[in-house]
């Protein structure tokens, strides 16, 4: 029993066999996969998916890419479909420094008005970071998500991973903690405590190894349980268990 805590399974690369990956996954003994949103139509998109399986959810945000499209209206139907029982968080948010697809500044607003939003949908925050450490901890220490939140594919330091933690986040391992340059990952999954971490393979990128270069999908995070096993000297089971535990209680799914 596994739940992958963030997958793009309505990604364009999944259009010609996503109930065959859907299958796959179900048959590799992932129990959950939460699927989210990071653009209007991949929210929308995400809700549809979510209502046709029962093991499927949904978040609703907008990546900090898109942050510069973002309107009122964008938050009238943001708002709207995180009614839907089966959205379970809001996300992914955050910034992206690395590839700066939009201006700084309105990414911090966009941020900043996304957590205000979570806070009113009683929802917790899927957050992505890159490059970005210092403001959104400025960010979110002066606007702590209310429900909580989970840090997606962390890679940062573990001296940021202790900060966030004593803020109540969860760090979420992907694909990169198989990779032979994962030296601070590894660091932070060694360190992490048994209730404050999840699994994800971010699919369709992010691939593990041993298919590190192929397209990702949910049965894959298998991978990274197995590495996290290893890292911390526990049997795979009881960190499938462990990680599937942490998503129930996060996202506040049914047991
Ligand atoms: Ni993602």
């Amino acid at each position: 029993m596994i739940c992958d805590t963030h997958a793009h399974l309505d990604d364009k690369q999944f259009a010609m066999d996503r109930e065959t990956v859907i299958q796959r996954a179900r048959t590799a003994g992932i129990s959950t996969i939460i699927n989210i949103g990071h653009t209007e139509a991949s929210c929308k998109d995400a809700v549809n998916l979510a209502s046709r399986y029962s093991f499927i959810y949904a978040t609703v945000g907008i990546h900090p890419h898109d942050a510069k499209d973002c309107t009122e209206k964008t938050w009238e139907l943001l708002l709207k479909l995180s009614q839907n029982p089966k959205v379970v968080a809001w996300g992914e948010i955050g910034l992206d420094y690395f590839r700066d697809l939009s201006p700084r500044d309105i990414q911090r607003r966009v941020f900043i008005r996304q957590l205000e939003l979570a806070n009113e949908a009683r929802l917790p925050v899927v957050i992505h970071n890159r490059d970005a450490h210092g403001d959104i901890l400025e960010v979110i220490k002066k606007h702590l998500p209310e429900a909580g939140g989970v840090f997606h594919s962390y890679s940062g330091s573990w001296e940021m991973a202790k900060e966030l933690l004593r803020l109540g986040f969860y760090l979420s391992f992907s694909g990169p903690l198989t990779y032979k340059n994962a030296r601070h990952t590894l660091e932070v999954a060694a360190n992490v405590p048994e209730d404050r971490f999840v699994v994800e393979t971010d699919c369709p990128y992010l691939t593990p190894e041993p298919n590190r270069g192929k397209r990702n999908e949910p049965s894959y995070v298998r991978e990274v349980v197995a590495k996290i096993a290893e890292i911390k000297g526990l049997p795979l089971e009881k960190v499938a268990q462990l990680s599937s535990e942490n998503a129930k209680r996060l996202f506040g799914l049914a047991k």
